[in-house]
Parts: C-alpha cells; structure tokens; sequence
C-alpha cells in the first residue's frame, strides 16, 4: 500500500515503498507456509498478516534506528524485530474486528479473519502470532542475551494486561464520562504501547545513549495519540472505499472526534504531531533520513480535513 503526502520528497517515498516491500518479504518467511498442517489456521495466519498494511509499525523500527546509527550489521535484526511488531500489530487487529470486539466485517480491503475463517480459527491465529512474535526476537542470532531479554520484556509489557490490552479493555468499556486525559490514556495504552516499543526497539538496537532513548519515547508517545486520533476522525468520515475497513465501528464510544468539533480535532492532532517533531530534534539524531516524509505519508489525510 502506497501512501503520498503533497509536497513530500519522490525520492524518500521511493525509499519509504523500498522498504515497505522488503518488510513484507521478511514477513512471509516468519510465519509457516499456508500448506502446513493444520491449514486453516496458517492460511488464516497469513490471511491476517500478509494483507497490504500501511506497515507503519515496522518502518518505524527501521527508520529509526537508521537515524540513530544503528550498525548495518544488524540490519538483519532490525527488519526482524519490527515484523515482531507487525505480527503482534496483525494480531490484535484479528481480536479487534470479533463479534465480542468491533464487530467489523471489512479490513485492508478484505474480509476480517473471524469472517473469512470463523471465530475459534481467528482467535487460534491471533494467538500464534502473538506467540511467536516473542520467538523471533529471542532466537535473534544478532543480538546480544542482554538485548533480547530486554526486548522479550518490554514487548510482553506493551502487548499486556497494563499495555495494549489495557488499553482495550477500557476502550470496550467505554466510560462516557471519560475526560480528555482518561481518553488519551487508552490511546496511548491500546495504540501507543506498541508505537512506543518500536521506538524503544530502535534506541536498544541502535544503543542509544539514555538521552536519545528518552526523547524517543516521548516522540513515541505522540506518534501514538496522534495516529489513533487520525483513525478516529477516519472511522467517522471515511468510506470503506477509501479506508479498506468497516467505517463507524467506533460509533457510540467516548473518543476525543465524539466529544469535540473537528476543528478542535484537528487542532489537537497538529499539537501531538509537533510535539512529536520536537522530540525527535531532542533526540539528536545522526541523520534524520526519510523519517520526517515517513510521518507526512503517514498524517497526509490531515491536509484533507
Ligand atoms: C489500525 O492500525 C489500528 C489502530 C491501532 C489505529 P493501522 O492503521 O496501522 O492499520 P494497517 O496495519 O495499516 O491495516
Ligand atoms: C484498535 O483501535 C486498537 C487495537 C488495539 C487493535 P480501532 O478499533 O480504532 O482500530 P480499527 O479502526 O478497527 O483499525
Ligand atoms: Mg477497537
Ligand atoms: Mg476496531
Ligand atoms: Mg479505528
């Protein structure tokens, strides 16, 4: 999937679309052939996973990294780690589109996993892929012991019960009397968590000084309440044409689109995306590279509202 944004460099979308593909050529090797036993789930697997997304997650990990100098020998590493990412990313958005969940029908313009394959077969697959999202950064032969544990660690914590699914749970509870903070809160638990374990993959993989790792975090941390509030105003005014998913899902639940105009939306996505660029000059950077198009791609919609 290609994403423009006006007046981005060709020659940075190009890089931006290089790498996209290669992540998804990585992605097919992580995960069994779709003709290995038992079938349903692994074609399910890949149903899920090898679907075209926007792939923002990985080229995150990657393109930060490279800003921070990580060693080209660990290239390798780096591409692997951030298909972790994707796969835990793919995983959620199984359980998401249930019945129990959103209820959604339609994702990256085909059939949710529970749709094309049914219930057990969706949440089975959700639950392998989340497992060995952990295998492939614990057996990576280009980390050290130290980085693996730590990395094995921090995912569970992202993934977990004070993290994504944290942040999911509150979300399908749905407190109507939810301010703005209670609501930043389950973006940043139900969406930032993994934005912010991309950025701290990158600040482990690159050894980053503390610094750096700091004001990436706190990049991480708008990144991510930025791009659920994106998604939000996207539920409400995209077609499913253009979005590839069941528009409306999120009707009848507390966001910040809900509970303000949007002029004010798009006031406070403009905020999160500045203080997003101010961390990230904080983080004194080695080489910016194709990050600044990377997040203009990513927000181009805003230039539509
Ligand atoms: C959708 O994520 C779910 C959210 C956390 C907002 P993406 O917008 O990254 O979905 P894909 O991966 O491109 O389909
Ligand atoms: C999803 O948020 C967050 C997850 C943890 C999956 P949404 O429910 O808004 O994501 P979409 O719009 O269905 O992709
Ligand atoms: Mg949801
Ligand atoms: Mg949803
Ligand atoms: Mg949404």
């Amino acid at each position: 999937m290609t994403v423009t944004a006006i007046g981005a460099d060709p020659t940075s979308l190009s890089q931006i679309d290089a790498a996209r593909g290669r992540i998804d050529a990585c992605l097919v090797t992580l995960i069994p052939s779709a003709d290995t036993w038992p079938r349903r789930l692994h074609e399910a697997q890949r149903h899920a996973l090898l679907s075209p997304g926007k792939r923002f997650r990985p080229l995150l990990t990657l393109f930060l990294s490279k800003a921070c100098g990580v060693d080209q020998d660990r290239l390798v590493a780096v591409m692997e780690v951030g298909c972790a990412i994707e796969m835990v990313h793919a995983a959620s958005l199984i359980l998401d589109d249930l019945p129990c969940m959103d209820d959604a029908h339609l994702r990256r313009n085909q059939p949710t996993t529970h749709v094309a394959f049914g219930e057990s077969t969706a949440i089975l697959s959700a639950t392998a892929l989340l497992n060995r999202s952990f295998g492939i950064i614990a057996r990576n032969p280009a980390l050290s012991p130290a980085q693996r544990t730590e990395l094995c660690d921090l995912l569970s914590y992202a993934v977990g019960s004070t993290g994504l699914i944290a942040g999911q749970m509150a979300d399908l509870d749905n407190n109507s009397a939810a301010s703005v903070s209670e609501i930043e809160r389950v973006n940043r638990l139900k969406t930032g968590a993994l934005f912010d374990f991309a950025a701290d993959a990158a600040a482990i993989l690159a050894e980053s000084p503390a610094g750096q790792r700091a004001a990436l975090k706190d990049f991480s941390r708008q990144i991510g309440l930025a791009f659920q509030l994106l998604d939000d105003v996207k539920d409400v005014l995209q077609s499913p044409e253009i979005s590839g998913k069941t528009p409306h899902r999120d009707e009848g639940k507390t966001t910040l689109v809900a509970t303000h105009s949007l002029a004010e939306t798009k006031a406070m996505l403009m905020t999160y995306l500045d203080n997003a660029k101010l961390a990230l000059a904080r983080a004194e950077l080695a080489d910016m590279g194709v990050l600044g198009d990377l997040i203009d791609a990513q927000f181009a919609f805003l230039q539509e509202l």
